[in-house]
């Protein structure tokens, strides 16, 4: 039985938190098995942002793996790989790049706000190519679907329209791809804004319990709420967020009566986390013992997604008429 192609792709741009987990990896996790599943570190996309600092990158990517595969992905059950190690990705993102007219791309919200934050920096060439490259990560595979979150929704149109162009002026190769929306509720950080790296609030996957219940400790709660007897209101407490991400909150009427405090209930959400986490940890510790069997997850990996974006290579070249 042939299954359908996923592929999906992350940038290695810092460690993989709570909200990446639950929001991306643990979905993943699931999906391995249902489809033919191709997850790719995205390491020339993180250049368009981190292009001075390209040491960084190279120290995510590794990091990220390992976030990957703590999560339960299984290298045995679907390709693991990084981006510049399948030099395809390039060759087809160039050839997809002359035939996507730049209306489509400056119209890309995620561009325009770049742009903007920008501002009196430098806007290079490769932030307007950017969804031209996930185009060409996606359509190498002929992936059928792709899960992402809703802000990559734009993104994916753009693949299916750049797709069809193909098809359209040379030879019908690639499929449509399809969007796989999950919906969760939002993780929030610490500071109850979402959880992102980049505002500093989040728990990382790779965090130990200490460091986890010591952020825990100092999470964002209902600032009224001083006394265990204090009535509180949960709502806009990341506390009680966190705990209803995971549909574990029911402290909701305690906290109004004043029957529990917030001592107690950041100790309830960081002993349900660090239990939830130990197994991911032990995977990960495993890894960072061995950073050979990472080395060889990945060229396999690499490997496995060649033999496939080779053989699309081999037909868009055939249909564009080129060596
Ligand atoms: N743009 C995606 C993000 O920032 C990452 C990505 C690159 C991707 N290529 C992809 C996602 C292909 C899905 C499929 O999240
Ligand atoms: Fe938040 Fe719990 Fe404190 Fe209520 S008791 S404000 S839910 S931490």
């Amino acid at each position: 039985m042939n299954k359908a192609r996923l592929l999906s792709g992350m940038q290695p741009t810092g460690l993989l938190h709570l909200g990446n987990l639950e929001g991306a990896l643990a979905n993943w996790v699931k999906l391995q098995d249902q489809y033919e599943a191709y997850f790719v570190i995205v390491d020339w996309h993180a250049l368009t942002t981190l292009y001075d600092r390209p040491e960084l990158i190279r120290e995510y990517t590794l990091q990220v793996a390992m976030d990957f595969l703590a999560a339960g992905l299984d290298p045995e059950r679907c390709a693991i790989f990084v981006q510049s190690h399948v030099k395809q990705h390039a060759e087809l993102h160039l050839l997809l790049s002359m035939i996507t007219p730049l209306g489509w791309l400056e119209r890309v919200p995620t561009y325009k706000e770049k742009r903007e934050q920008l501002r009196s920096k430098t806007v290079h060439y490769g932030l307007l190519g950017y969804p031209v490259l996930q185009a060409a990560d996606i359509l190498l595979y002929k992936a059928n679907v792709v899960p992402v979150g809703r802000d990559q929704l734009p993104h994916l149109e753009l693949a299916r329209e750049i797709g069809r162009r193909f098809n359209h002026i040379y030879s019908p190769i690639f499929p449509d791809c399809e969007a796989l929306l999950t919906d969760y509720p939002e993780m929030p950080g610490l500071d109850g804004r979402k959880m992102s790296k980049s505002y500093d609030n989040a728990i990382y996957i790779s965090d130990t319990p200490e460091q986890t219940a010591a952020k825990v400790r100092t999470m964002y709660t209902d600032p009224l709420k001083i006394h265990k007897t204090d009535p509180g209101h949960p709502q806009g407490c990341a506390v009680y967020g966190m705990l209803e991400a995971y549909d574990r909150a029911d402290m909701h009427e305690d906290c109004e009566a004043g029957r529990i405090g917030c001592v107690d209930c950041k100790k309830r959400l960081a002993d349900f986390l660090n239990p939830r986490l130990a197994p991911i940890r032990a995977r990960r510790a495993e890894l960072e013992q061995h950073p050979e069997r990472l080395d060889d997850i990945l060229a396999s990996g690499a490997e496995k997604a060649r033999r496939v974006a080779s053989e699309t290579m081999a037909e868009v070249r055939s249909a564009m008429n080129l060596g």
